[in-house]
């Protein structure tokens, strides 16, 4: 009997931890539990914010550099997206909106896994006016 004590929930923990699938790559999950953290922004990439965003040049450059895998509308379904093996990210989501100027700035400049970076390719400004960009794909 004790031993049925305790191997009942032994039972338990196992199916709970192997019966989970692992997510593919790709996937709105995998890719919301990923953890990518932005270092903090140094004093000039601070003061390169600009006091007005230029959205005009923010979506131009967007366009010409991101859409491929990030899509037009920052859904993560890009042309280039299906050949990734990570998924780029949904930034009409609350996950994605939710983060700081900063940290998007940030993840934008330096890049992490398929994300290219950015540094010395597009000056700050122009990194600022993407970020702001980016914020009309909320939903
Ligand atoms: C070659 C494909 C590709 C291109 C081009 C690309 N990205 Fe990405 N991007 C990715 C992938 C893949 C990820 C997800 C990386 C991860 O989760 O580890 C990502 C993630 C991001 C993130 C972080 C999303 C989050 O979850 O917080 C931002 C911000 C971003 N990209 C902005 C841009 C901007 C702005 C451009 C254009 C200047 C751009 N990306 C161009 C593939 C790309």
């Amino acid at each position: 009997m004790k031993s049925l004590i305790i191997l009942l929930p032994a039972i338990f923990i196992v199916t709970l931890v192997f019966g989970q699938k692992s997510v593919p790559p790709g996937n709105l999950a995998a890719w919301k539990a990923a953890k990518w953290e932005a270092k903090p922004l140094t004093d000039a990439e601070k003061k390169s914010k600009p006091a007005q965003f230029d959205n005009v040049m923010g979506k131009a450059q967007y366009v010409r550099a991101c859409k491929a895998c990030h899509g037009e509308k920052g859904l993560g379904d890009g042309t280039k997206a299906p050949t990734l093996k990570t998924f780029p990210g949904d930034f009409s989501s609350i996950e994605f909106q939710r983060q700081t100027d900063e940290v998007i700035f940030w993840k934008t400049k330096y890049g992490g896994a398929d994300m290219p970076k950015y540094v010395g390719k597009v000056d700050d400004e122009t990194i600022w006016n993407m970020v702001s960009y980016m914020r009309n794909f909320k939903k």
